[in-house]
């Protein structure tokens, strides 16, 4: 196997969550060109659809299933759609996420929760059921956050717990899953790429943060979409429980 071979995801099948926006976009359209059919989860419809389009133009197969990842028997749902017409699930792609930015004196217990179900507790739902069907040599990626590591001037209590208990999350599924299932489950933990979720942030306040990058300027979702391909597949196969930075430095400074 030549090296470029170990990152070819030639007969796979990929799962991503939050396919209808932003990263998970990107992460759709590289796992294609990797050569893997793609199953697209996330609420709305219409832009699943874009995507699932995007996918089917690259030569592969592609299926959307609308799925909200905080209802666990959607996220049940969306693995049992993917075996059915597909049979098989080689990689989970944990992107679906919201960003709030709330006081924490002023947060409420719904806004608090929302976002721990959503970026936690769905990865989680979505992790139990392909962990019971995937085969050894698979990988689970999740999407963590540079929050999850260190912070950024916002209030960001709920998203920071969120994306840090993702990391402890990835750390024990990959000592419970690695030798015994065979499969490695790694993060990602991304810094600023401009999306639908940043575009919320108050005007100015993304070009103030990259004083703090290293690489002094914002990335681009094609970067982290290739250290995606990387742990997906053979490439990254000795990889497991790791939190990677795609983040141009900032969580060293
Ligand atoms: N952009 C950044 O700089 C950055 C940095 C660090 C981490 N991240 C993480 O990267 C991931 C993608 O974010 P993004 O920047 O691409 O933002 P985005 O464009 O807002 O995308 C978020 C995606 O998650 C989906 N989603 C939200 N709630 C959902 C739910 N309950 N069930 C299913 N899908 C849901 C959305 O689809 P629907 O609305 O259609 O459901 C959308 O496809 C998130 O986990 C985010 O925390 C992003």
């Amino acid at each position: 196997m030549t090296v470029l071979q170990r990152f070819s995801l030639e007969g796979k099948v990929a799962i991503v969550t939050g396919a209808s926006s932003g990263l998970g976009v990107a992460f759709a359209k590289a796992l294609a060109e990797a050569g893997a059919d793609v199953v697209l989860g996330a609420r709305r419809a219409d832009r699943l659809d874009g995507t699932r389009k995007m996918v089917e133009e690259l030569d592969r197969r592609a299926l959307a299933v609308t799925t909200d990842v905080a209802r666990q028997p959607d996220c049940q749902n969306l693995v049992d759609t993917a075996m059915a017409e597909f049979g098989r699930v080689d990689v989970l792609v944990n992107n679906a996420g919201i960003g709030t930015a709330v006081p924490a004196t002023r947060e409420t217990v719904e806004e608090f929760t929302q976002v721990i179900d959503v970026n936690l507790n769905g990865c989680y739902w979505m992790a139990q059921a392909c962990g019971r069907v995937m085969q050894p040599g698979s990988s689970i990626v999740n999407i963590s956050s540079i929050l999850g590591l260190t912070t950024a001037n916002l209030p960001q209590a709920a998203y920071a717990a969120s994306k840090a208990g993702l990391i402890g999350l990835t750390r024990d599924l990959a000592q419970q899953w690695g030798g015994r299932k065979g499969i490695r489950v790694n993060a990602l933990a991304p810094g600023f790429f401009e999306s639908e979720m940043t575009d919320q942030y108050k005007p100015g306040y993304l070009d103030s943060m990259m004083a703090r990058v290293p690489l002094g300027r914002k990335g681009d979702p094609e970067e982290l979409a290739a250290a995606l391909v990387f742990l997906a597949g053979d490439a990254g196969g000795y990889v497991t429980g790791q939190t990677i930075a795609v983040d141009g430095g900032i969580t060293i400074t």
